[in-house]
């Protein structure tokens, strides 16, 4: 099973990727949990990334595509994933397409979880993330067992540098010129399947699990 999941920053792509992946024994892959494993490594990708990704901007193609398709080709793909965070443009759409096109494959499913951007500066300002493994927790909706601790790995919780408010506000507006296209465009091949992300987050997950089957 290959799903995409879409929606504005901090609709709970990542929180709801992630429970899919357990539940349907599927690898999560995230490029904006990519690129922040590549900051904190220090690496040259990393380095170039960072510039775009502080400023709410997003990274350029060409760099994003390959990391994707070369993650995509391993072996623990072979029965599926979920990507989270790609495509967030119409290009990236349309290579990751024709890749999966050049071995008879095809997206099953776009999951859009639907949030407001009111909701969303709101929440961004309590979310906490690993950096280490990628988990993220809210110190409301979703607080760790320890506070600024990781549960799974135990390493040390971060606010991301992205989530600052006047930096939230650019990611909405990127969101909204260059990956909101990407709507009509799944919609168009008739995969497309919108969730309120507005719920509590097991309910959102109840919704998605209705349509996966
Ligand atoms: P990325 O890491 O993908 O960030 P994003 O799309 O901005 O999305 P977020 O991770 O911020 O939000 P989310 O939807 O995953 O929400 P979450 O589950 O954490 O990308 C970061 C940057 O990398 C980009 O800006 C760009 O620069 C670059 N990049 C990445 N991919 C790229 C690409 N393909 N091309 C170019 N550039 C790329 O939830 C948010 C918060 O809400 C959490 O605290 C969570 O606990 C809480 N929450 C979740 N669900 C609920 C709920 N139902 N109710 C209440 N709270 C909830
Ligand atoms: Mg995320």
């Amino acid at each position: 099973m290959k799903i995409i999941m879409l929606g504005v920053p901090g609709a709970g792509k990542g929180t709801q990727a992630k429970m899919i992946a357990d539940k349907y024994h599927v690898p999560h892959i995230s490029t904006g949990d990519i690129f922040r494993a590549n900051i904190k490594n220090g690496t040259e990708l990393g380095m170039e990334a960072k510039k775009y990704m502080d400023q709410g901007l997003l990274v350029p193609d060409e760099l994003t595509v390959k990391i994707l398709l070369d993650r995509v080709a391993k072996n623990d793909c072979e029965n599926g994933y979920v990507l989270d965070g790609f495509p967030r443009t119409i290009p990236q759409a349309e290579v990751l397409d024709k890749a999966l096109a050049e071995i008879n494959d095809k997206i099953d499913f776009a999951i859009n979880v639907d949030v407001p951007d009111e909701n969303i500066i709101r929440r961004m300002g309590g979310r906490r993330a690993c950096l280490s493994c990628g988990a993220t927790y809210h110190v409301e909706h979703i607080p760790p067992k320890k506070e600024g601790i990781c549960d799974a790995c135990g390493k040390e919780l971060v606010l991301r540098d992205d989530d600052k408010p006047e930096t939230v506000g650019n990611r909405l507006d990127v969101y909204h010129k260059q990956t909101q296209p990407l709507i009509d465009f799944y919609n168009a091949k008739g995969i497309l399947k919108t969730v309120d992300g507005t719920a509590d987050m097991k309910d959102v997950f109840a919704a998605i699990v209705s349509i996966l089957g």
